[in-house]
């Protein structure tokens, strides 16, 4: 079927976009962050085990429903349902995901926002301009809606130019040097000291703590903000990717690249916590508790880059640069969700569904910075920890039940003639079906009860 949307031109380039759209704020900030406040080494083991057994496979449901619909989240969910109540109930679950994307982006772009005040207060401090610096890096509603403001401007001004031209061509060329920093980094911090101790705690798992429901929660919602999940950016990436590319292992690439980076990112974040605690920064509370989740990294890395003199500056630069483009390959790929079901459904212009959106949703950032004490978790937990894993579940419900298993079967072999012998046909979609169902279920009710 030649299809007027866009496409991406290489497997690299996908496997780049939606990687991009993976790698982000979740893996540097939110991954680490819940790591840290969550026991380390149990909470990385839980995240660890639901990624691939849960977060793989609702993955795998997006993808192959977007690229067989060629079409939007809602679109996709209304083809493959019959008539009635079924296909309402897809139509309402798509129009929750885009609502949940906007959502997202909304607290995303605020910490975005950090992100590259704190990249031009590297940029300040090197020419001299102290007070700048400062201010660059203070917690205020002026630089928070400042560079939430900005954030969202390059945000609309990459959507604005379509698929190929703006998602495929940033991600290919930022993601490896993002990588290749984050390494670098690493190697860094274990040699100070202070590190070892970071280490401990990320890699000796309290067992039972592992099964704390609180715990197991909030690993649910970062794997599943982690993989982008649940609001239909995966389900429109691979309404992307041509016919002939093999889905099962192009998801596994995407997901194997997220995971490794989170926990990479975890490598770097905790010991850099007990360097700081090591030079004497204020981390924990009297109760050993965290200070601040939120703004924890901005308080432990920039303390890491003053431990390396000069360099640290230059450092400090690189990091929040790649780190603004990693927030932004994601925030891409959020407003993309929103605006492609504007543009498919009403006949809107591409720029105009843009601006408008975008401009919703900048608002409701503005709301949130106003009311950061009270809304920001809040939209955080209820976005990620909630939302999220329900409409993953959704999607596999749609993808195990719905989806007409002979049309699944066609999907899959146009990238890959000989699927029914490999084990992805054989297992996955009972998987799907029944076990991703019933795990976030037991999950959920565990949290309920519990
Ligand atoms: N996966 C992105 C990150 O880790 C966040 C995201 C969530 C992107 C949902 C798109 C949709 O930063």
């Amino acid at each position: 079927m030649a299809s007027p949307r866009g496409e991406f031109t290489s497997r690299f380039g996908f496997v780049m976009a939606a990687a991009g759209s993976a790698v982000g704020l979740g893996n540097i900030w939110g991954f680490p962050t819940q790591a840290a406040s969550n026991g380390g080494a149990a909470f990385l083991l839980v995240y660890l085990a639901l990624a691939f057994s849960l977060a793989y496979p609702a993955l795998m449901a997006e993808l192959i429903l977007g690229r067989h619909a060629h079409a939007n989240a809602v679109n996709a969910l209304r083809l493959i349902s019959p008539a009635g109540l079924l296909r309402r109930l897809g139509v309402t679950t798509g129009v929750v995901g885009l609502i949940v994307a906007s959502l997202i982006l909304s607290f995303y772009a605020i910490v975005a926002g950090w992100m590259i005040a704190f990249c031009l207060a590297a940029l300040a401090s090197l020419v001299g301009m102290e007070s700048l610096a400062q201010w660059l890096t203070s917690f205020g509603f002026a630089r928070n809606v400042s560079f939430m403001l900005l954030f969202m401007v390059l945000t609309i001004s990459i959507i604005s130019e379509g698929v190929r031209a703006g998602i495929e061509r940033w991600s290919e060329r930022l993601m490896p040097a993002m990588l290749i920093t984050l390494v670098a980094l690493v190697g860094y911090v274990l040699t100070l000291d202070g590190a070892s101790d970071g280490l401990k705690v990320y890699l000796l798992p309290d067992f039972e703590r592992a099964l704390s429901p609180k715990l197991i929660i909030a690993a649910l919602g970062a794997a599943f903000f982690s993989l982008s999940l649940g609001v239909g950016t995966m389900l429109i990436y691979g309404s992307y990717i041509s016919d002939r590319e093999n889905l099962p292992l192009l998801g596994g690439m995407v997901t194997l690249v997220d995971i490794s980076i989170a926990v990479l990112a975890g490598f770097l974040v905790l010991p850099a916590m007990y360097v700081a605690h090591h030079n004497g920064v204020q981390i924990f509370t009297e109760t050993g508790t965290l200070i601040s989740e939120d703004t924890l990294i901005f308080t432990v890395l920039p303390e890491l880059f003053s431990t390396m003199g000069i360099a640290g500056v230059v450092v400090s630069f690189t990091f929040f640069f790649l780190m603004s483009i990693a927030a932004l390959t994601s925030s891409i790929s959020m407003l993309e969700v929103p605006v492609a079901y504007t543009i498919e459904e009403h006949g809107v212009s591409r720029k105009k569904a843009v601006w408008v959106i975008g401009g919703i949703i900048a608002a409701t950032s503005t709301v949130i910075l106003l009311n950061f004490a009270e809304l920001f978790g809040l939209v955080i937990a209820f976005t990620t920890r909630y939302s999220q894993p329900l409409l993953g579940f959704m999607f596999c419900i749609y993808a195990g039940w719905i989806f007409n298993r002979n049309t699944l079967l066609q999907e899959l072999r146009k990238g890959n003639p000989d699927v029914e012998q490999g084990l992805f046909w054989k297992i996955w979609p009972w998987y799907v079906r029944l076990v991703c169902p019933l795990i976030i279920l037991a999950i959920f009710a565990q949290t309920l009860l519990g």
